[in-house]
Order: structure tokens, then C-alpha cells, then sequence
């Protein structure tokens, strides 16, 4: 075959070729392939040298005119090639603006959170501030200074989660609150000789069986009063506001007595269940009254332990419940959900 009769083979045989390159990257290889340092058109030019003189001329114009053609031909077809990729590739990105947004779930406060701020609000308007007092208490500070010796027979009252290790001396044993009373102890002894209108927040723990209606751990409120001239009707008081101002108004309060080593007199605060508005029912257990808190004046020997004189000093204190307030006022039936994390009570509220 002559030279020329191959140069026209290796020009058609570039051409088909072209036409199955359908991607830019089969496009380089064909790029390579013909038009490259070692491409095939490149090797027919290089041929010019070995010819006969009087071919030579013919050839290497030929060469060149192919070459040429051979390079618009690539071109055009790079061209359609970029741009029907890149309709490929924005049909494939598409973002259909028109579709529903995913929604972005929100957070809020959890319904002990928000008892516990409607709490303070309401003691707020009565002049109390909040006082935190911490979850690792010592013996000392949740029993023996609140008039709670070891063996005194009034400790069964709460059953106690102890911490290990440390200090193990009587007294300084540390142990999970077991109630917001040592509180008491602190904000006394920090704050005398100052009168004194303040609430402990807190969660307490108890070594107890959880039921639907205990928990091993709940929040207390605590309220504590100290001043020159306490007295029982100032808690009445104080805590009848509180019914009307939590409750609703109108909700009458009773006074029961009772019994708690670091009050004397010792009372338990009830009022009228907000359910059947003292009909009786399940929730206040057909007794038409629902307890809101324990409470008391002050024992003589817990305010000389705080640093008051009960000669020249009186005081009244009350712990008050946060989830059982809530369960009322919600209708929720089993305290267990409060701390179960299910998303489904949770988000109710
Ligand atoms: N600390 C008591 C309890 O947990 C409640 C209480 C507080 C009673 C303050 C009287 C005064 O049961």
C-alpha cells in the first residue's frame, strides 16, 4: 500500500473512531491516540523524511490538511460533548425548590423545668430569692443539724443513697439528699445575722421502690423564713397565695398537723383537688384534697444550728413537690414518665 493510500486509512480510521468517543475522557484518549507526540498522524508526518523527493511536497501537505481537520473535528466535538455533560450533571444536581423543607425539630423546656420556673416566679412576688444548696450533702447537714441524731427513729422517714469512700466519720458521711431540708442549714449559716426569705430548688434522692407514684429521684422545693416576728400565719399565708397563685384562685387551703423533727408545730398543707374541686376523686384519692407541701415553724434547736437566737429569732420553712404539683395540673398518671426520656410525653408539654 502506498504511503498516501495509508495516510487516507489512518484519517478514516480517525474519524469513525471520533464518533464512539461519548465522554470528554474517551475524547483525550482519542486525542492521544491520533493527534498526541506518538499519536498516529504525528508518525505519518514524521514518514515525509523517507519518501521520494518528489512526494514528499504532496504528502506533507496532506498531512498537515488532515491534521487540521483532524483538530476541528476534535474541537466541535468537545464542544458537544462539555455541554451535553453538563446538562447531565445539573439534571442529576437538581434541587427542586418547590419541595416541603425537612423541619427542624425544636427543643423546649422539660415540663419539671418549666414547674420548677413557674415556682419561682410565684415566690418571687412574695420576696423569696432562689438559693441553690448542693446534691452531695453531707450526714451532718440532711440529718444531725437538722434535729435528726443517728438512731433517732425519724431517719426511716427517708431512706438514704450513701457515697462511698472519703470521709467516713459520723457527720461528714456524704449521702444524695434526700430532701432540700439541709439547705436550710446553709443559706442560715451563710447569711446570718440577716433575716432571711428564700427557696431551695433541688432534686432529692431516695433509696425507695419506683412506683407510679414515687420515684427514686424528684424535686423539692424548699422555703425557708427567718426573721424577728415569723410566725404559723405568716406559712398560711404564704402558702395559700401560693395554692391561688399555682392552682387558681379561690381554691381553698387546709392545715393538718403532723410531725418532722426540724419543725415544731409540724403541719401538713393540703388544698382543694383542682380535678373535681373537692367532689373527690382518683386523683386526690376521693378525699377532695391534694397535699402541697409539709411545713412547719422553725425548730428552736435548727435555727440555734443555722447561728439564729430562737430567743430573738422565729422562721418558717415548707418543702413543696414539683412533679406531683405538675401530674395534678396536667393529669399525667405515672411519675416514671417524667424522667423516661420518651419524646412522645416530652413533647406534650
Ligand atoms: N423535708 C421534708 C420532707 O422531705 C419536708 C419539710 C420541709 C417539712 C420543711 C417541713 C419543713 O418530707
Amino acid at each position: 500500500m502506498s504511503a498516501f493510500a495509508e495516510l487516507e486509512q489512518v484519517h478514516e480510521a480517525a474519524l469513525a473512531d471520533l464518533k464512539t468517543a461519548l465522554t470528554t475522557q474517551a475524547l483525550d484518549a482519542w486525542e492521544d491516540r491520533y493527534l498526541g507526540r506518538k499519536g498516529e498522524i504525528t508518525l505519518q508526518a514524521r514518514q515525509v523524511g523517507q519518501m521520494a523527493r518528489e512526494d514528499r511536497p504532496a504528502f506533507g501537505r496532506r498531512v498537515n490538511e488532515i491534521k487540521q481537520l483532524l483538530e476541528q473535528a476534535h474541537a466541535s466535538r468537545l464542544e458537544v460533548l462539555r455541554h451535553s455533560e453538563l446538562t447531565e450533571r445539573l439534571e442529576a444536581e437538581a434541587i427542586d425548590v418547590t419541595l416541603p423543607g425537612r423541619p427542624v425539630v425544636r427543643g423546649h423546656l422539660h415540663l419539671t423545668t418549666q414547674t420548677l420556673r413557674e415556682l419561682y416566679d410565684i415566690f418571687a412576688k412574695m420576696g423569696f430569692e432562689v438559693y441553690e444548696a448542693p446534691d452531695v450533702e453531707l450526714e451532718a447537714y440532711n440529718f444531725d443539724l437538722l434535729n435528726i441524731p443517728q438512731y433517732h427513729p425519724a431517719r426511716d422517714m427517708w431512706d438514704t443513697f450513701w457515697v462511698e469512700g472519703g470521709d467516713q466519720q459520723r457527720g461528714n458521711r456524704r449521702l444524695l439528699r434526700t430532701h432540700t431540708s439541709p439547705g436550710q442549714i446553709r443559706a442560715m449559716r451563710e447569711r446570718y445575722p440577716e433575716p432571711l426569705r428564700v427557696i431551695l430548688p433541688g432534686k432529692c434522692y431516695r433509696y425507695e421502690q419506683i412506683t407510679v407514684r414515687s420515684e427514686h429521684q424528684f424535686y423539692q422545693v424548699e422555703g425557708l423564713a427567718v426573721g424577728p416576728r415569723i410566725t404559723m400565719t405568716d406559712l398560711i399565708g404564704t402558702m395559700t397565695e401560693f395554692s391561688h397563685l399555682f392552682y387558681g384562685r379561690d381554691r381553698r387551703v387546709r392545715v393538718r398537723s403532723s410531725y418532722f423533727p426540724f419543725t415544731e408545730p409540724s403541719v401538713e398543707l393540703d388544698t382543694e383537688c383542682i380535678l373535681c374541686d373537692g367532689e373527690g376523686c382518683a386523683v386526690c384519692k376521693y378525699t377532695g384534697w391534694l397535699e402541697i407541701a409539709g411545713a412547719g415553724m422553725v425548730h428552736p434547736i435548727v435555727l440555734a444550728n443555722g447561728g439564729y437566737d430562737p430567743d430573738v429569732w422565729s422562721g418558717f420553712a415548707f418543702g413543696a413537690g414539683v412533679e406531683r404539683p405538675a401530674m395534678q395540673k396536667f393529669g399525667v398518671e405515672d411519675i416514671r414518665l417524667f424522667y423516661g426520656n420518651d419524646l412522645r410525653f416530652l413533647r406534650q408539654f
